[in-house]
């Protein structure tokens, strides 16, 4: 089957052209002006962006999590991804002490498998270093293709690690070539100050933020950096929310250390003030690390700019408000963190970023999709338009105008954090492998149709 995409303007992370692009089967095959192919279907892509398909570094889905399951698994999860223009996620799989890794990452593949209408891989939580893990983790490495590690510095009595196991996981992932990720907050001072805000009466939403200040976030990453240095190993910081963790990833790469940095479009747009919302509405806006003052937002725009922060994640770990956040009244440790963002990461990054002038086009698409494939070890089969990459390509309307809405969302929660929000830009059709799996605005792919990736070793 041969598709052949005419007159847009292709976008990659470093060129901006008009030109036709050829799909046979699953591959782009040829890339030039007023192209000629009789046996294939013809797309206009006339007016349109023509992106890379966006990859999605930071994904929860059907994730169990604060005493309840995400609302979005490998199903809603991936339609909402499709509709927004991703066509590759990377979901965290969560491991547990004492239990196998194998048997963790059977458990993902279960929960993906037959389900997801994009291709996917997985990071690999580690949460303790035994001789069993020192034995599995260079397989899962080199023979299942989990070229990622997640270390978290935070959730104590939950998921929190201490320094020994990033350390020596930081070690195994040098040796073996994987990338390192961390939650960065440290847990143990948010631990006491929670418990603190619990016993003086403090238990509405806002305490979530108040309980875990941005110097904890700081501290974490400069933390991590150094291990990491020490290590001589490599590390990706996810979710960064605050100037204190920015200065400290700027700190760490200006010295030379392999250190990366990802945030997500609610720390672009949002800000704390959103958890004071009244009728325990700011339980929508739990995230962690938290959102912060408004004035953050412009340190890491410019990070963003200047490459200091390479990559948008989404961060998708949603919940309902009904019968999930509220899980928290009364209680603010028991709201659920995390919130639905998988589909309009990209919509928000083009707009906030792109039209509002704050970021270039082909930066836009760096971040959304290049960096992800450089750094997880896709690159170049995923996150750019070139001959013998995969036909994974959004077709974008860019004066296109719309409003975010529960309403037209296609994720399966009942609120949008966005409710309302004006951006410019919409994804009109989407290519999975060269299969339309969104069409003019519809869904017509099939479950069950994502692979699961096996990724290449770290290099940088
Ligand atoms: O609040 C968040 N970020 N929820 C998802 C889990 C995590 O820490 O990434
Ligand atoms: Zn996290
Ligand atoms: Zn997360």
């Amino acid at each position: 089957m041969k598709r052949l995409i005419k007159g847009g303007t292709i976008v990659t992370a470093c060129d901006i052209y008009t030109a036709d692009i050829l799909i046979h089967q699953d591959k782009i095959v040829s890339i030039g002006s007023n192209l000629q192919e009789n046996d294939a279907e013809v797309v206009s892509a006339e007016g349109m962006y023509v992106f890379p398909g966006g990859i999605d570094p930071h994904t929860h889905l059907d994730m169990p999590f604060g005493g309840t399951t995400t609302k979005d698994d490998f199903i809603s999860g991936t339609k909402a991804a499709a509709f927004g223009g991703t066509t590759t996620i990377i979901d965290f799989c969560l491991t547990t002490k004492g239990r196998s890794l194998k048997e963790a990452i059977d458990t993902w593949h279960e929960k993906a498998r037959g389900k997801s209408v994009i291709d996917y891989s997985f990071h690999l939580m580690v949460s303790e270093i035994t001789d069993e893990v020192l034995e599995e983790l260079p397989r899962m490495i080199e023979d299942e293709g989990i070229s990622s590690l997640k270390v978290f510095m935070a959730y104590k009595n939950q998921f929190q690690s201490d320094d020994e196991t990033l350390f020596r996981t930081l070690l195994l992932a040098k040796e073996h070539g994987a990338l390192v990720m961390v939650h960065a907050e440290n847990g143990d001072v948010i631990e006491y100050l929670t418990k603190q805000a619990l016993a003086n009466g403090n238990t509405d939403p806002i305490y979530h933020a108040l309980t875990r200040p941005p110097e904890l976030e700081g501290e974490a990453t400069g933390r991590a950096a150094y291990l990491s240095a020490l290590a001589d190993s490599q590390l990706y910081v996810v979710h960064v929310t605050s100037a204190e963790a920015v200065r400290k990833i700027e700190e760490a790469r200006s010295k030379g250390f392999r250190v990366y940095g990802e945030t997500c479009p609610q720390y672009l747009v949002l800000d704390q003030s959103y958890l004071e919302k009244p009728d325990f509405e700011g339980a929508k806006y739990v995230w962690s690390p938290p959102l912060r003052e408004k004035w953050n937002q412009d340190v890491l725009w410019n990070a963003l700019r200047t490459g200091q922060l390479q990559t948008i994640g989404s961060d998708q770990c949603s919940f309902d408000f009904k019968g999930q956040k509220d899980l928290g009244r009364g209680d603010f440790t028991k709201i659920p963190n995390g919130g639905p963002m998988i589909e309009d990461r990209i919509s928000i990054l083009y707009s906030e970023g792109v039209s509002k002038g704050r970021i270039t086009l082909n930066q836009f698409v760096d971040m959304t999709a290049t960096q992800s494939a450089k750094l997880f070890g896709l690159f170049p089969k995923k996150g750019t338009i070139a001959i013998g990459s995969d036909a994974d390509l959004v077709l974008f309307n860019p004066n296109a105008e719309r409003t975010i809405s529960v309403q037209t969302h296609h994720m399966a929660v009942d609120y949008n954090p966005f409710e309302g929000l004006k951006v410019t830009g919409e994804v009109v059709s989407v290519f999975s492998r060269g299969q339309l799996i969104i069409k003019d605005k519809k869904f017509v792919g099939s479950e069950g149709s994502g692979q699961f990736l096996k990724r290449n070793k770290f290099q940088r």
